[in-house]
């Protein structure tokens, strides 16, 4: 598909300014050296909204349908340490909105949760165990808001919706145009997945303007059937509405872009084995990974390259998805594992 011709398409939904502009694409040097392949990271931990992160580019179009529905509320969900929640919750106190956050675990006064309340969030905390659970906590509040004569925006976990997946069709576009101008060409563009909308973005895009490009999409720990559930219909939905005609990515298409093996016993989990890996590349390539997301993606990625899965000589580009805060919030576990 021609790249105007999407973005034409892209433009046609509302839309807020919440980047500070393009993202950079930077050479990871020492990393590449090791690996033996030639990498890259896109850096939208540097998007410029708060603590940065995916999650910004998502709201641009989440953001922009809450206006146009002239909304004055926002409701999301997920976990304490959720980066999501802490971008909605900045997101929508600068466009004037009320950010209500609907969070699962146990609060602790640190890491995105303290960043929450600083932002003065309507917080409310359950102790429950699946994301899943959190929807009906969701329509309780969002029936409470009502009742009070507001009009809430309701944004689900993670932003995964086909509004949100917008965001990152739009991320490879500027991707495709970076590359362009910096006369680059890469084989395989990784990432970490979770609630599946970053990964559909990718997927949409890659197919439509950037086929020489092979997706691996690194899932965290959530259950790996879940996740192909997700993706498959946000790719579904979100194609039928953009009138992607051919340009979809088919069911093996999916699977072999979502990548299990990684999430080191479920979503959430800080363990060992990435913390040294964040310290290692730290001291390599002066970058922070979180031990949610990024630190498990990137883990994913050096074992698969060093398997020769992705092969010597690739040309990579790792998008660095944020979630820094995850740093702090787990900071006396990740101490604990420090020499
Ligand atoms: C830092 C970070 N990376 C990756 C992801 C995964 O993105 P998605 O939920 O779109 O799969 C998230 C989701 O919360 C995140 O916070």
């Amino acid at each position: 598909m021609d790249i105007n011709k999407l973005k034409g398409r892209l433009a046609e939904y509302p839309q807020v300014e919440l980047m500070w502009g393009r993202t950079p694409i930077v050479h990871a040097a020492n990393i590449s050296r090791e690996l033996g392949i030639d990498l890259f990271i896109k850096r939208d931990d540097l998007t410029g909204l708060a603590l940065g992160g995916n999650k910004t580019r998502k709201l641009e179009f989440l953001l922009g349908e809450a206006r146009s529905k002239n909304c004055d509320t926002v409701i999301t969900a997920g976990a304490v340490h959720s980066n999501h929640a802490l971008q909605t919750a900045a997101a929508a106190q600068k466009l004037g909105m009320k950010p209500v956050l609907v969070l699962r675990g146990v609060a602790e006064n640190k890491g995105n949760y303290f960043l929450d309340r600083l932002l003065g969030a309507d917080i409310r905390v359950f102790d429950v165990e699946a994301g899943g659970e959190l929807k009906n906590y969701m329509e309780e509040i969002q029936g409470e808001y009502i009742a009070g004569g507001k009009r809430p925006y309701l944004i689900p976990v993670g932003g995964s919706s086909p509004t949100g997946v917008l965001g990152y069709i739009k991320a490879v576009i500027e991707i495709m145009e970076q590359c362009k101008e910096m006369n680059l060409a890469f084989d395989y563009l990784v990432s970490a997945t979770s609630s599946g909308g970053t990964q559909a973005g990718i997927l949409l895009g890659c197919k439509a303007i950037a086929p020489g490009a092979k997706p691996l999409c690194i899932g965290v720990g959530d259950p790996r059937e879940e996740l192909l559930a997700d993706v498959r219909l946000l790719v579904e939905e979100t194609s039928s509405r953009l009138g992607l005609e051919g340009g979809v990515p088919t069911g093996g298409e999916i699977e072999e872009a979502t990548i299990g093996g990684y999430g080191f016993g479920g979503y959430g989990t800080i363990v060992k084995e990435v913390v040294d890996l964040i310290r290692s590349v730290a001291r390599k390539e002066g970058l922070y990974l979180d031990p949610v997301y990024t630190g498990k993606a990137f883990l994913g990625l050096m074992d698969l390259a060093k398997r020769e899965i992705i092969p010597p000589g690739s040309r990579v580009l790792f998008l660095h998805t944020g979630g820094l805060g995850g740093l702090f919030q787990y900071e006396d576990m990740i101490g604990e594992m420090l020499p």
